[in-house]
């Protein structure tokens, strides 16, 4: 089949969709509809007019096949995930790319001219959907401790479900969380931020559901109100926030991830994003992550338990009885030759995220490292910042 006979086809893609329903009520021609399973597209009532793709909250929307045969209604009902594309014959024209992508990939060209592949995700953080006045309300489905019963950081693994709440996240975004009540002066408590543990498909893939990761902090009000939560409270959720600290989305990224403690939680949902959906990435992980003891450090199990082809995991423990004191930054110098061979390439991102104490640490390290192998990293470093690939989330 040539493309040139081949038919543009809208598809929303059932694996991603969350059905809120905001594509139908969008929709000026009713050319969107759904049935217990999926929200679909009639072909012969589309018109391409797009309105519904910006307010999708996901992107789900956004799909746009040749099809030598177009889709009915109730094969589409019937999905799972969307069929593989047909492939158009040699001489086909090329199609126009649909939406924004040729916008995003003018901003992704890089100062120097050269052109990095875009971060399509990036394209989408949704930010302030939920605010203090009109918060989310999520229900919480599990509260983990996440550190050795023995160990001094209480750090809490806990799983938030928004159920049919859009709350559409990337990684690398956080929520806000507002505990209840108010504090000595009568006002109401302040939302605190955290970070997102858990990949853009949800804890649970393909739940509407995310994760944090909260360490108690003796006297704070919000850390020890999310701490101490139980299966099925309630919980007044605003965000998401963010859009700079954010995975890379393309599968040549190297990631550099350097975190102390529960700065981990965004490097979780970057690694398991790569493990469940993009396990044919080319770029490299490179995690450099300090903790006081195994028994300290959230996630120790699963973490060495993920494969060496996956991610490189370098841990940095400093009160280890009988040892010498290890940071983060100890274990870059260990691994400076293949640090530096990654930070050479317009491909690495680094991101840093955890004690505010690390930062100078590890820009020491870094300039050092890199003067060592004809590397200048105060200039590299400002490149990166301006590309976006340099990201610092610390506190
Ligand atoms: P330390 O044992 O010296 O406190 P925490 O458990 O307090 O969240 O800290 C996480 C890890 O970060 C600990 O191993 C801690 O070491 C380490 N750390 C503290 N200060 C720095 C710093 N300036 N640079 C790098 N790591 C640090």
């Amino acid at each position: 089949m040539n493309a040139t006979t081949m038919k543009r086809q809208h598809l929303i893609d059932p694996a991603i969709c969350i059905r809120c329903n905001t594509c139908e009520d969008t929709c000026p021609i009713d050319a969107i509809t759904h049935d217990a399973n999926n929200y679909v597209v009639d072909f012969d009532k589309c018109e391409e007019c797009r309105l519904c793709v910006s307010p999708c909250p996901t992107g789900a929307i956004d799909n746009w096949h040749l099809v030598s045969r177009p889709w009915t209604l109730e094969e589409q009902f019937s999905w799972d995930d969307l069929p593989p594309q047909e492939t158009p014959s040699a001489d086909a024209p090329a199609e126009p790319e649909p939406g924004e992508v040729a916008a995003i990939r003018e901003v992704a060209t890089s100062a120097t001219g050269s052109r990095l592949p875009p971060p399509f995700s990036a394209a989408h953080p949704y930010v302030n959907l939920y605010t203090r006045e009109r918060p989310a309300v999520a229900r919480v489905a599990g509260n983990y401790r996440i550190t050795d019963a023995a160990a001094e950081s209480d750090i809490h693994h806990i799983v938030l479900d928004f159920g049919h709440q859009a709350f559409p996240v990337l990684e690398g975004q956080s929520i806000g969380i507002i505990p209840p009540g108010e504090d000595a002066r009568g006002r109401p408590h302040m939302m605190r931020l955290y970070s997102v543990a858990s990949p853009r498909d949800g804890e649970r893939p393909d739940h509407n559901n995310l994760s944090l990761t909260v360490k108690r902090v003796a006297g704070g009000v919000a850390s020890n109100y999310v701490c101490d939560l139980k299966k099925d409270d309630t919980v007044q959720v605003t965000g998401p926030f963010g859009d700079a600290f954010l995975m890379p989305n393309h599968r040549e990224a190297n990631i550099v991830m350097i975190c102390t403690g529960t700065g981990a939680a965004p490097f979780r949902a970057f690694t398991e994003r790569r493990r469940r959906a993009m396990r044919d990435a080319t770029g490299k992980l490179m995690l450099f992550f300090g903790a006081r003891t195994a028994g300290e450090l959230p996630y120790f199990g699963p973490l060495t338990k993920l494969p060496a082809s996956l991610i490189d995991t370098n841990l940095a423990f400093s009160r280890v009885p009988g040892e010498p004191k290890h940071y983060v930054q100890d274990r870059m110098r260990q691994r400076a030759d293949d640090l530096a061979a990654l930070l050479a390439s317009e491909h690495t991102f680094v991101f840093i995220c955890g004690l505010k104490g690390m930062e100078q640490g590890c820009d020491e390290a870094l300039v050092e490292i890199c003067r060592d192998r004809g590397l200048d990293w105060p200039a590299l470093q400002a490149e990166m910042r301006r590309q976006g690939r340099f990201h610092v989330e610390t506190y």
